[in-house]
């Protein structure tokens, strides 16, 4: 996200605690001329008051990394912390429900089963993945917070389940991406956001936090 976000003229601040992550981000910010935009720093998002100014930022992007925190609720203390008033969260996660559904069609039944009732939304101790979220349990741990919740919607309905075979041609994949937006946005009573392999959350900073 850093590089496009940096090439529309935005000053864009990294922050991992891989320096091999930051290492990557520098060359490809390098390549598209946008280095004097983005700055990267070593650090852990629990710790995110250490290295930025409190009530300093218009948007934090938190994409894929509230599966791995040690303390998400700490993480999002933080992330609130930072965000100037009125200032916005987009946090993206992945969602329990796809693993359950993948892990069956895949014909690991066990697997799945035990991902409907793991606490982190595991499919067992080789899952690579340390987390994964539910809807409300994610919304409750924004809200508490002191961030209000503005959208949720789903990402990756179909992509994950869909072999690789059937997506031979550009054709394919342009017809599968422009039914993964229509799908992630679709009426909330159908209740395909629930399926999906992600949850994008959008919450804005309440002043009072
Ligand atoms: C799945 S990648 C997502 C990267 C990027 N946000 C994206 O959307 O492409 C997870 C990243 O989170 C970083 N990470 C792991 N633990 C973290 C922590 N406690 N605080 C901040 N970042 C962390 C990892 O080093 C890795 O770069």
């Amino acid at each position: 996200m850093a590089v496009p976000l940096a090439g529309l003229g935005h000053q864009v601040t990294v922050l991992d605690p891989s320096p091999d992550a930051l290492a990557a981000l520098q060359r490809r910010a390098a390549e598209s001329a946008v280095e004097h935009l983005v700055r990267a720093v070593q650090g852990d998002t629990t710790t995110l008051t250490d290295v930025i100014e409190p009530r300093s930022v218009d948007l934090v992007c938190c994409h894929g990394v509230l599966e791995y925190v040690e303390d998400p609720a700490v993480a999002l203390a933080a992330v609130a912390a930072v965000l100037r008033p009125g200032g916005l969260v987009s946090l993206l996660v992945a969602q329990r429900s796809a693993v359950v559904i993948a892990r069956a069609l895949a014909g690991h039944f066990a697997q799945a089963a035990h991902a409907l009732d793991d606490p982190d939304g595991r499919w067992g101790a080789q899952d690579p993945l340390p987390r994964r979220y539910d809807q409300s349990t994610l919304v409750d741990q924004v809200t508490a917070a002191g961030l209000q919740v503005q959208q949720v919607h789903g990402v990756r309905l179909f992509s994950d389940l869909v072999p690789e075979t059937l997506l031979d041609g550009k054709e394919a994949r342009t017809a599968l991406l422009e039914l993964e937006r229509r799908a992630g946005r679709h009426r909330e009573q159908l209740g395909l956001a629930a399926l999906a392999t992600q949850l994008h959350l959008v919450a804005r900073r309440a002043d009072q936090v």
